[in-house]
């Protein structure tokens, strides 16, 4: 779950503090919204494959900065030292949207767990700089502090505890690491109300409890919320678009490219054309055996859709 760091602190530790605050989920009363209709969909300037960095995304005139960049970025397994990763070079402007394709088990989820500094998972070699700063050297918490969120593949349930209460408590954590005031409950509805409508979220979701009862769509669309709420700089999204039907996913991509703005930028992963024909990636990555060997535009994730991984493949 994006908001919660993956290795610490663990979701019953959350849920504990939980139990023991007041609720504020009776101070949100439910007025009805408006839907938005479904935005166009962004256009990107054209790709130039052989240069990210000359990708031109537009942030107010200002050159775009580098967020992330990987260079030659080796793990194993903690538990094991199997290698995984063999070696991923990555860099991700500001404002870009990136995808990451690739075979089951090639290495895909490990990397985005890798950059979020999942326990499970050691880095042996490369570096990794977010906004200038070593990752490598940050916690998993100062990695979510610095900008860096994660939504997962299957969003844990909590019950007994609501959304807003959680999303509060999120944020205020995150408020207090940066050295700003909490905010109050009334500060934070007026904060969250826009938010809910970017992400095309009821109101009423903020009272349920967090993904309990939730349907595929429901969660991962909540998943987004938890990036909105947080203003995370490079969200990871690993297969969101994973058991949703038609509609749930135009509504989930919609809710993802609400939250894009030309500062944001997304690193996402996934097996279908589908969802980069509605949230448009700059790149499109290829990962095999725990390398990134190729890199284009939505023309390889056409070609893979034709044809299969063979076509795409190093070997
Ligand atoms: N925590 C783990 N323990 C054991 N094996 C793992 C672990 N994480 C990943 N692996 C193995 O590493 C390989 C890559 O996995 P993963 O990154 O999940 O691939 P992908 O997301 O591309 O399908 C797979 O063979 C998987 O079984
Ligand atoms: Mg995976």
């Amino acid at each position: 779950m994006a908001v919660l760091n993956y290795s610490s602190p663990s979701p019953p530790s959350l849920i504990s503090s939980f139990k023991n605050s007041t609720s504020i989920s009776h101070l949100f009363t439910v007025p009805a919204t408006r839907r938005r209709s479904f935005p166009s969909f962004r256009i990107k300037s054209s790709l130039a494959v052989e240069s990210p960095a000359a990708s031109g995304t537009s942030n107010g005139g200002e050159s775009p900065k580098i967020l992330l960049q990987v260079k030659d970025l080796t793990a194993v397994i903690a538990q094991t030292e199997q290698p995984i990763l063999k070696g991923v070079n990555l860099c991700i402007y500001e404002g870009e949207v990136h995808a990451v394709m690739g075979k089951n088990g090639s290495g895909k989820s490990t990397f985005a767990k890798v950059l979020v500094g999942h326990k499970d998972y050691e880095v042996t070699g490369g570096s990794i700089v977010f906004k200038g700063e070593n990752l490598l050297d940050m916690e998993p918490e100062d990695r979510s502090i610095a900008g860096l969120f994660m939504s997962f593949q299957s969003p844990v349930e909590i019950p007994g505890v609501s959304n807003i209460d959680f999303l509060l408590m999120a944020y205020n954590a995150r408020r207090r690491k940066l050295g700003l005031p909490e905010y109050s409950p009334i500060e934070f509805y007026a904060y969250i109300m826009p938010k809910l409508e970017v992400v095309n979220i009821k109101p009423d979701f903020l009272n349920r409890n967090v993904n309990e009862g939730f349907s595929g769509g429901e969660k991962k669309r909540n998943e987004i919320l938890q990036l909105a709420v947080l203003g995370a700089e490079l969200s990871i999204l690993d297969e969101i678009d994973s058991g949703l039907d038609v509609d749930a996913l135009r509504d989930v991509s919609k809710a993802v490219n609400g939250l894009l703005t030309p500062r944001k930028s997304v690193l996402m992963i996934t097996h279908y054309l589908r969802l980069l024909e509605y949230i448009q990636p700059n790149y499109i990555h290829i990962m095999e055996d725990g390398k990134i060997i190729k890199t284009g535009d939505i023309s390889i994730a056409k070609l893979l859709e034709k044809e299969g991984y063979k076509a795409v493949s190093a070997t």
